[in-house]
């Protein structure tokens, strides 16, 4: 196995000596927690997520992730019962991290609800059936060598739906594309639809291509990564220029600098795309500004 595929494909989630989850109301450790095996999600992937990053206790960007999770719930049709709402679950989130010792040091928060249990049927249940919510922590260690050195990508097709825009449970095409990068020794896959890069399996990506830094706008293609718009503020700041119009596949052999963004993977330089070299094969002087300055803001920002 490649050493850079050796790096990632570490699992991010240690079990921590007091593993306590939430579900449906209840704390209890991670081995006893419980859904029926009629949840919707498992049956039918009905359901949104957030991932939010935790680093010394603090959430990053809470705000953000809580109205996109408002919006992937009102996009599917879900409606939180009682006095559940994102902010909630965000609460929820800090006490678990209290719970699990996880107020040093870096974290993932992940917050999950479906539609709920109810026998098979694809139209939605009755309003009784009430939506099922889970929450997690999980300690997390950023790729800080391969972010220094920069990472491998593959280009694949992008295979998903009309609403990547939210942030379904629906993830299939992402997980074959990411096992495909994976066995190609690659962090990750760059996805193209139309001709065009959408973003990546688990990331955003970003180019520069003559000297301009572009992404693909905000739009039903793309998931509005938090990290992503956080990012794009940052490079206003720099006076960097940033250009909405995606990158089309004729322009990738004039790509100098190629990187992705995301709430797991910050700003991670992509050198290799396909196998062949991007730009001068090193991390570019675009992405090692951007890579810098929102290092900078995780350190000093949170909620
Ligand atoms: N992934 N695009 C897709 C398809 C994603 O799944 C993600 C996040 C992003 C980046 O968004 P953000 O900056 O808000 O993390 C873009 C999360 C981390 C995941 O599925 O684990």
């Amino acid at each position: 196995m490649p050493a850079q595929a050796r790096t990632f494909s570490q699992s991010n989630a240690t079990m921590d000596s007091r593993d306590i989850v939430y579900v449906n109301g209840s704390f209890l450790p991670r081995a006893d927690a419980r859904v029926s095996v009629e949840d919707r999600g498992f049956v039918f992937g009905d359901g949104v997520y957030e991932v939010v990053r935790a680093i010394n206790g603090r959430l990053f960007a809470a705000r953000f992730h809580n109205t996109r999770l408002e919006r992937s719930l009102k996009g599917i049709r879900i409606d939180l019962v009682g006095d559940d709402s994102p902010e909630r679950f965000v609460e929820i989130g800090k006490q678990l991290l209290r719970e699990n010792k996880l107020l040093e040091g870096e974290a993932t928060l992940y917050i999950q609800i479906t539609r709920g249990a109810t026998t098979r049927a694809h139209y939605f249940p009755p309003p009784e059936i009430t939506p099922t919510v889970y929450i997690s922590v999980a300690r997390f260690t950023p790729y800080a060598a391969l972010a220094e050195g920069g990472a491998a990508a593959i280009s694949h097709p992008d295979l998903r739906w009309g609403r990547c825009d939210l942030k379904t449970l629906n993830l299939l095409p992402n997980v074959l594309a990411s096992q495909t990068a994976k066995e190609r020794g690659a962090f990750e896959a760059m996805l193209i639809r139309d001709g065009v890069v959408t973003e990546g399996a688990k990331t955003n990506f970003f180019g520069v291509v003559n000297g301009i830094l572009r992404t693909h706008p905000r739009d039903n293609h793309i998931l509005p990564g938090i990290t992503r718009s956080v990012l794009e503020d940052l490079a206003r700041s720099l006076s960097i220029e940033l250009d909405e119009t995606p990158i089309s596949i004729n322009e990738i052999p004039k790509v100098t600098e190629l990187f992705l963004t995301g709430t797991t993977t910050d700003v991670m330089p992509i050198v290799k795309l396909d196998d062949k070299p991007v730009g001068s094969g090193r991390p570019g002087e675009i992405t090692r500004r951007l890579q810098r300055v929102l290092a900078e803001n995780l350190a000093s920002a949170g909620d």
